[in-house]
This record gives C-alpha cells, sequence and structure tokens, in this order.
C-alpha cells in the first residue's frame, strides 16, 4: 500500500519512472559537516554504528538536506566480522583493521550470537522506519561475503586483495567454507533488516572486479546467489539490489544467477551495455564520483548521459560508488535538482 508511493520500491518492481528516483551510495558521510560533527561526538565508528540514537542521526542527515528517495541504514559491512569476534577496529587514518583470520580461526567461527550482537542495528532500523517520510524507501545492506572475507583474511583493505586470493587458492576447501558461512549469517542479517522494517535491502560486493573468471562465479556468484534463495525463501516479497564492483562483462549474467531484482553498476560499466543489461530489469548507478567532486560541465555531462541513456527504462539514479569525502555539498545539490528536473 504505501509502496506505491515510495519510487524505488517501484522501480525495483520494474517500472519506468521518469525522472528516475535516486539516492547516493555513501550519502552520509564525511563530506557533509553535519555528519562529522555527530560522529565527533559518537566516540569510535563502531560506536556510532551501535548507538541507534546516532546512526539514526546521520541516516537522516542527507535525507533532510537533499529529500533523497531512498535512505540507506548507518552502519557498515565489517559489523559482520566484528560480530564474528574478528576485534574490528576503525582507527583514524588507517581504515578497518581486524584481526587476521587463518584456516582454524575459519573452521572455529560460530555463527551463534551475530543477530544478537546486531540488534542495535535492527532497533536503528526500526526507529528509521517510523522517523522517515512515507514516501521514502528505507534501504538495509550488508557486504558480500567476497568483499567481508578480503578484509578477514588480511585483517585490513589491501589495493587488490592479494591475500584473500592466495588464500583461496591455497585452501580452498576452507575459504568455500567461510564464503558459506559468511553468506547465510549475511540472509539471516538482512531478513532481520527487513523484518524491523527495511523495504529493500543491497549487497556490496565492493572487490568483485579483482576475481579472475572461475573464481568469479564461485566467490562472487554462488554465495550471493545462495543468500538471495535464502532471503526469498525467508521473505519472498524481498527486494534485493546487487552491486558488484568492477565485473565487467560478467554482469551480462549476473542478475539471472544470483536472483538480484536491480543490479548497480560502477561507472566503468559502458552505457550501451547497461542498456542491454536494463532490457532484463533495473539497473542502478552509475555517475563516477569524481564527477561530483569537480562539479560544473563534468557533473552536468555526466549526469545527462546516464538520463538520456538510461532514462526512459527502470533507473535508480546513483553514483558508481560511495561519494568521497572531498564531494562538496553544493555539487550534490547540483546534482539532485538536475536529475529530478529531468523529463525524458
Ligand atoms: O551512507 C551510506 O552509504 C551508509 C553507510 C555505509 C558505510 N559503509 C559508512 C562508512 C555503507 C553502505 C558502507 C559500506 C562499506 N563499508 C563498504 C561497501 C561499499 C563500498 O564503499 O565499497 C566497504 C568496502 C566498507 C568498509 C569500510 N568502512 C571502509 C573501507 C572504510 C574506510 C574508508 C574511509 O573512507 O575511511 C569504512 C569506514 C566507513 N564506513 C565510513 C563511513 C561513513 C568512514 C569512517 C568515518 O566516518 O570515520
Amino acid at each position: 500500500m504505501t509502496d506505491e508511493r515510495r519510487k524505488i520500491m517501484r522501480v525495483l518492481s520494474g517500472e519506468t519512472l521518469s525522472p528516475p528516483p535516486l539516492w547516493l551510495m555513501r550519502q552520509a558521510g564525511r563530506y557533509l559537516p553535519e555528519y562529522r560533527e555527530t560522529r565527533a561526538k559518537a566516540g569510535s565508528f563502531l560506536d556510532l554504528c551501535y548507538t541507534p540514537d546516532h546512526a539514526v542521526e546521520v541516516t537522516l542527515q542527507p535525507i533532510r538536506r537533499y529529500g533523497f528517495d531512498a535512505a540507506i541504514l548507518f552502519s557498515d559491512i565489517l559489523v559482520i566480522p566484528d560480530a564474528l569476534k574478528r576485534n574490528v577496529r576503525f582507527t583514524e587514518g588507517h581504515g578497518p583493521e581486524m584481526d587476521p583470520i587463518d584456516e582454524a580461526g575459519i573452521l572455529a567461527l560460530k555463527p551463534d550470537g551475530v543477530i544478537a550482537h546486531l540488534a542495535p542495528v535492527m532497533e536503528t532500523v526500526r526507529r528509521l522506519r517510523q522517523g522517515l517520510p512515507l514516501e521514502t524507501t528505507l534501504l538495509g545492506f550488508c557486504g558480500a561475503p567476497w568483499t567481508v572475507a578480503t578484509y578477514m583474511i588480511a585483517g585490513h583493505g589491501t589495493p587488490d586483495q592479494a591475500p584473500a586470493r592466495l588464500f583461496a587458492y591455497r585452501h580452498p576447501k576452507a575459504f568455500e567454507h567461510l564464503l558459506m558461512l559468511l553468506a547465510d549469517i549475511s540472509a539471516d542479517y538482512l531478513v532481520a533488516q527487513i523484518d524491523a522494517g527495511a523495504d529493500a535491502v543491497q549487497i556490496f560486493d565492493s572487490w568483485a572486479g579483482v576475481l579472475g573468471e572461475k573464481e568469479f562465479e564461485a566467490y562472487a556468484v554462488k554465495p550471493v546467489a545462495r543468500m538471495i534463495a535464502s532471503v526469498k525463501t525467508q521473505r519472498p516479497h524481498a527486494r534485493i539490489i546487487a552491486f558488484a564492483k568492477g565485473a565487467g562483462y560478467q554482469l551480462k549474467t549476473y542478475r539471472q544467477k544470483t536472483g538480484a531484482d536491480a543490479i548497480g553498476l560502477d561507472w566503468s560499466v559502458p552505457l550501451a551495455f547497461a542498456r542491454d543489461l536494463q532490457q532484463e530489469g533495473p539497473v542502478q548507478g552509475n555517475l563516477d564520483p569524481m564527477r561530483v567532486v569537480a562539479g560544473g560541465k563534468a557533473l552536468e555531462d555526466g549526469i545527462d548521459d546516464i538520463l538520456q541513456q538510461l532514462g526512459n527504462g527502470p533507473l535508480i539514479f546513483n553514483l558508481g560508488h560511495g561519494i568521497t569525502p572531498q564531494a562538496d555539498p553544493a555539487n550534490v545539490a547540483a546534482l539532485v535538482e538536475r536529475v529530478r528536473g529531468w523529463r525524458g
């Protein structure tokens, strides 16, 4: 009933809306002064994620400023390893860190208690659904098993995910076990978010682009397909966006193989290819976040190309990856105005 007012839900069901609805990946974050203010009050980054008062506040900040069509729950994909007791920490200037896991550590992982540990996140979702305008879609999310595993194996972010790729060649059984365990926990976590009030969920596979052909199938497609099947078996009406960054040509079959309702596109996906993908269902993306930093003509041209090429089919306008801290909030306002002013 309320879904009719939530434009992103309509696009996720296959409708074309003109202008397309929009939200931005990482729309709550350091480019906003009000985020930096709440962040300074909250203590550690994980405290921010686990304190519903603060997490609700930062989720709502970009909605108040820009009126995006979706709010995305403020949290992080690394709350799953945190709940698995991997000692996750976010130290200023270091990015995320945790204890690196080995074969024995993987076999000793205990999934019980993960959802209970994440209860504050579900409380945030409940409060958000109550506090958001009826027309705003509330998105939950989690990381895809491959992307989360890359951090668990290395213990930190790496430019090319070499530690996880190497581990997978050396210890294929333990690696498969890790991915399947993450898939099952993450599916239950998404179901818990949906039950708490999330309208739809996004799965972030930010590091899908470093995988070879067979590895993409085994580590990006298979676990995500397992997650989506589990979520849809448990909650048949769930809507799911899958974002496999850098997947390139592999996107051709990604929707069909994973069962995702919509697929996210990074900015390297050619718009002609994106149109082909859109023939099979909704797409989301794919503006280069650097165009938002650049502003002016670079921003306008990038927006116009996407709208012209993809605006006459089911599209959720978004960036091709998260907005960066150096983006000027005024450029985001210009982006919203331009997308909203488009008449296809
Ligand atoms: O607004 C939103 O999109 C919701 C919040 C959100 C965050 N992280 C907040 C965050 C979401 C959806 C994520 C997902 C996430 N986290 C991903 C997948 C998407 C992507 O961007 O590829 C990944 C790989 C992570 C892991 C992670 N968390 C990294 C690599 C970092 C450090 C990056 C940095 O810029 O320092 C984080 C920290 C993080 N997560 C921040 C935010 C706003 C910045 C931390 C801070 O405020 O100090």
